[in-house]
């Protein structure tokens, strides 16, 4: 089953007298329950693909279905309004400073799936669990949190209306080394349980490797190689090639380091809640109070 269906998308943006194309003549799809790893240079168009998808900017022409659904400004006032869900590298775009995170995952709860404030506070608790927070931080606010425990809120709150697309846009970026592989090991787990489907925008090709069914590789607002994750391996596209010769964690000795995060084909997470009694990286500061 299709979930998305890119045609032909362009992005312009213009300034004074000149036009830049953000996206010029971008064409893709992904399947149901897959991930489309979107990677490339700095610039080169992911996240105006990204909030395109998402319903938080308009392309200048072509179409992007979902489910069967054609978005235009109106689209995301309906059902796709729960339907597609963000996360963004900074945690803090999706949580309000001000609010504990179960006022964070309640809101969604309530706004987008009409649920009584008992039965929100309940299923906040499942949330918590479903990203392997203990439950007690429900009561916490996000400076009380570390980071790699923000970006498990943004997720949670992400999942909370249950949608079937989500657009990821450089969720590790912020992280990290040490927590990058859990974050990754994480929202896998949550896709193979719940059947989401992600569009995952990474300029990490080692995240990318280990997260991507699919890949296109962007430069310039266009699509330069496609395919499933083995064009990160052996890319035809000299860009491509470009693009991993300049990734520092691609050096054979640190690539040893990240090992753990590429050779997970069973997702390795523990189903207990992650606290510090359990934890066995003493440094990992995701499990700091
Ligand atoms: N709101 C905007 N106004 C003008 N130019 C923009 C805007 N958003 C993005 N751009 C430009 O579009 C191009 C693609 O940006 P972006 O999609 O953010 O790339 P990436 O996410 O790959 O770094 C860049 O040249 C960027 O400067
Ligand atoms: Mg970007």
């Amino acid at each position: 089953m299709t979930m998305l269906e890119i045609r032909d998308l362009h992005k312009e943006y213009r300034s004074g007298g000149t036009t830049l194309h953000a996206l010029d003549g971008v064409s893709t799809s992904l399947d149901a329950g897959r991930t489309l790893a979107v990677v490339g240079e700095s610039g080169s168009g992911k996240s105006t693909l990204g909030s395109i998808v998402a319903g938080l900017e308009t392309a200048t022409s072509g179409s992007v279905v979902i489910d069967g659904t054609p978005i235009d400004r109106r689209a995301f006032r309906g059902p796709l309004r729960r339907r597609v869900q963000t996360v963004f590298q900074s945690p803090l775009q999706s949580l309000n400073a001000k609010f504990r995170v179960e006022t964070t995952l309640a809101e969604p709860l309530r706004l987008l799936l009409g649920m009584s404030r008992t039965d929100a506070s309940r299923r906040v608790d499942e949330l918590l669990d479903a990203v392997h927070l203990p439950r007690e931080l429900r009561y916490r606010r996000p400076g009380e949190l570390s980071g790699g425990q923000q970006q498990r809120v943004a997720i949670a709150r992400a999942l909370a209306p249950e949608p079937d697309l989500v657009v990821l846009d450089e969720p590790t970026s912020g992280l990290d080394q040490s927590i990058r592989g859990r974050i990754v090991n994480l929202l896998r787990e949550l896709q193979a349980e719940r059947g989401l489907s992600y569009v995952f925008i990474t300029h990490d090709i080692d995240v990318a490797q280990a997260i991507a069914h699919d890949v296109i590789v962007m430069q310039h607002g266009r699509i330069v190689e496609e395919g499933d994750r083995s064009v990160l391996r052996a890319p035809s596209d000299p860009y491509t090639r470009r693009l991993l010769d300049a990734v520092p964690t691609l050096d054979p000795a640190r690539r040893r380091r990240n090992l753990r995060l590429e050779s997970l084909p069973p997702v390795i997470v523990p189903d207990t809640p992650v606290d510090d009694t359990q934890n066995p990286h003493p440094l990992d500061e995701e499990t700091a109070p």
